[in-house]
Order: C-alpha cells, then sequence, then structure tokens
C-alpha cells in the first residue's frame, strides 16, 4: 500500500517520532562522511508550480545522497501546463517515477493526484500546507533544546500554510502554539477548530504579538505576502505594521527563545536583520535540517512502498 505525506494527519504520532530519530542518523552519517544509498535505482519527480530554493536542493540532494536520482518538472514545460488533467498525469508519472513531491496552490491538487497515482506523493508546499517544513522545524527545536515537549510555541505573521501546518502540528503533538495574527489574517478555520478540539497541549489565537510571545520558547515568523499574494504587499505591509518579529518583542519571551523563519525572508518587514542574525537565530540550522528530515520521509516512503 502506497503512504502519502499531503498533511501533517497521514502520520501517526510515534511516525513523526520515529522521523526524528532517523533524521538525525543520517545527519550523523552524513557527517562523518559515511555512505548510506538506500534508494539506487530510485527516481523522484518534483513538480514546481511556485519557485523554490530549499525545497528543491533538499529534495533533489537528498535523493543523490540516499543513492537515487531526482528529475526536476516544471509544469510549463510538461503537458499539465497545456491541460493534461492532474488525474491523467498522475498516471502517467507513476509509470516512470517511484515518488514524486509537488509543490503547488490548491491543496486540493497534491490531494487528487495522490488519489490517481500509484506512487507515494509528498506535499511539497500548497496555500494550505507545508508539512516537510514544519516537521524539519520540530526536530530543529528538538536537536537545540533536547526535545519540543512542553514548549511554548508562538507564531507571529500572517495564517498562511506555515501557521496552518504549525497548528496541525500541534493538534497532534505535545506542545503549545500560540498565534498572533492580524484581524483579516487568521489561519484557516476548519484547521484552527479541529485544533482546539484535539491538541494535546492547546493552541491559542491572539491578536496582540506581545501576548503570544510572552515567555515563549520559540518565535516564529514568515513572509507577510506569500507565493501567490505578492499583487498584496502593500496592503499587507500596512495590516502586518505590529508583527514584527524585533528586539523590542523578542525581549518578551524567554531569555533562551529560538528565533525561527522558514526562509525566504524579507529582513526589515516580517523580520529584522537585527534578530535574523542575532544569537539566538536557529535559521539557517532550521533551513539545513530540511534535507535531513527529508532523507528520513523519502526513506520511510519509499521503505513502505
Ligand atoms: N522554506 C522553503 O520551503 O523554502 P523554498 O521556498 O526556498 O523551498
Ligand atoms: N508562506 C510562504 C512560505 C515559503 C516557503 C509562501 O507560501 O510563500
Amino acid at each position: 500500500m502506497k503512504r502519502d505525506l499531503l498533511s501533517e494527519y497521514d502520520l501517526k504520532v510515534e511516525e513523526i517520532d520515529g522521523l526524528f530519530a532517523r533524521a538525525k542518523e543520517l545527519k550523523a552519517w552524513l557527517r562523518e562522511g559515511r555512505p548510506y544509498r538506500p534508494l539506487a535505482g530510485k527516481t523522484l519527480g518534483m513538480i514546481f508550480e511556485k519557485a523554490s530554493t530549499r525545497t528543491r536542493l533538499s529534495f533533489e540532494v537528498g535523493m543523490i545522497q540516499l543513492g537515487g536520482n531526482a528529475v526536476f518538472l516544471n509544469p510549463r514545460d510538461t503537458q499539465l501546463g497545456r491541460g493534461e488533467t492532474v488525474a491523467d498525469t498522475a498516471r502517467i508519472m507513476s509509470r516512470y517515477l517511484d515518488i514524486v513531491m509537488i509543490r503547488t496552490f490548491a491543496q486540493q491538487t497534491v490531494e487528487e493526484f495522490a488519489r490517481h497515482a500509484t506512487i507515494p506523493v509528498i506535499n511539497g508546499l500548497t496555500d494550505l500546507l507545508h508539512p516537510c517544513q514544519i516537521l524539519s522545524d520540530i526536530y530543529t527545536i528538538l536537536e537545540h533544546r533536547g526535545d519540543y515537549r512542553g514548549l511554548k510555541i508562538a507564531y507571529v505573521g500572517d495564517g498562511n500554510n506555515v501557521a496552518n501546518s504549525w497548528i496541525n502540528a500541534a493538534a497532534r503533538l505535545p506542545f503549545h502554539l500560540t498565534l498572533a495574527c492580524p484581524e483579516g489574517y487568521d489561519p484557516d478555520a476548519f484547521i484552527l477548530e479541529r485544533a482546539y478540539r484535539e491538541a494535546p497541549c492547546g493552541v491559542t489565537l491572539h491578536r496582540d504579538p506581545a501576548e503570544a510571545v510572552k515567555g515563549a520558547d520559540v518565535v516564529y515568523t514568515d513572509v507577510w505576502a506569500s507565493m501567490g499574494k505578492e499583487d498584496e504587499q502593500e496592503k499587507r505591509a500596512r495590516a502586518f505594521r505590529d508583527y514584527q518579529v524585533n528586539a523590542g518583542l523578542v525581549a518578551l519571551a524567554s531569555s533562551r527563545v529560538l528565533i525561527m523563519h522558514c526562509l525566504p525572508a524579507h529582513r526589515g518587514e516580517e523580520i529584522t536583520s537585527e534578530v535574523m542574525d542575532g544569537p539566538r537565530s536557529i535559521v539557517w540550522d532550521q533551513a539545513e535540517n530540511r534535507l535531513h528530515v527529508q532523507k528520513a520521509i523519502l526513506e520511510m516512503l519509499l521503505k513502505e512502498d
């Protein structure tokens, strides 16, 4: 039975912890220069309908390090861009590839692709979710703090795909998530309501960023205008003016606070350079860990296939 990773709900809690343990091992082996190539002969297809630096590189390099191959597919150059249906494309790609990663707009597109594909499908970001990002972010917290359980994680900014994935993760895992979003930019209502009911340590949504970050172990932010929303940049800059992660806001968090951003950052907007380049920032480790966690994901999904 093939497995997909389209949302945080596609993994059992034990599997998430298992991925973190495996990522730690794979990272250590890479550091030691120990070759590990369980995916020899396997090919990952990567469909990108939006730009990417980290996701593309980490998946492509991850496959190469595990002994496999990766093929980059730009929908503009494939028949998908000329109207071949998602379902037919999924059927066809399943005949050539062993696994596929998709970055697109609608969550329904990855779900439809997965329904018609006979190979595992990974969500590499949609307008709704960014599950691979949040898995490696939690791994990064674990690496820096020894555990993620019981921590207070504060997300400040747009209620976007990254925020929604944080909420899904908090609905499954034992950490407390607080969010601060301006009115009109709340996370997805269904995702939030479900997390209010299910989260073991709670999810709270504030309007005031100071309330959200008070005593927080992690302060996390993301761009104010996600890919596809660039034309709202000016309007959003006004709406999010008081939501910048700067030294004043960070001073309200724990003295051991970790500063995180999925990147790319708009320095001087959602985060100041002082904070992003400051001593509490772990954004570079965070970006690197995409590689190690995704290798663990690829291995898990291909082993089960
Ligand atoms: N964080 C992240 O997904 O980065 P890219 O858009 O560069 O892939
Ligand atoms: N929320 C951002 C994340 C980029 C990795 C976007 O969707 O553009």
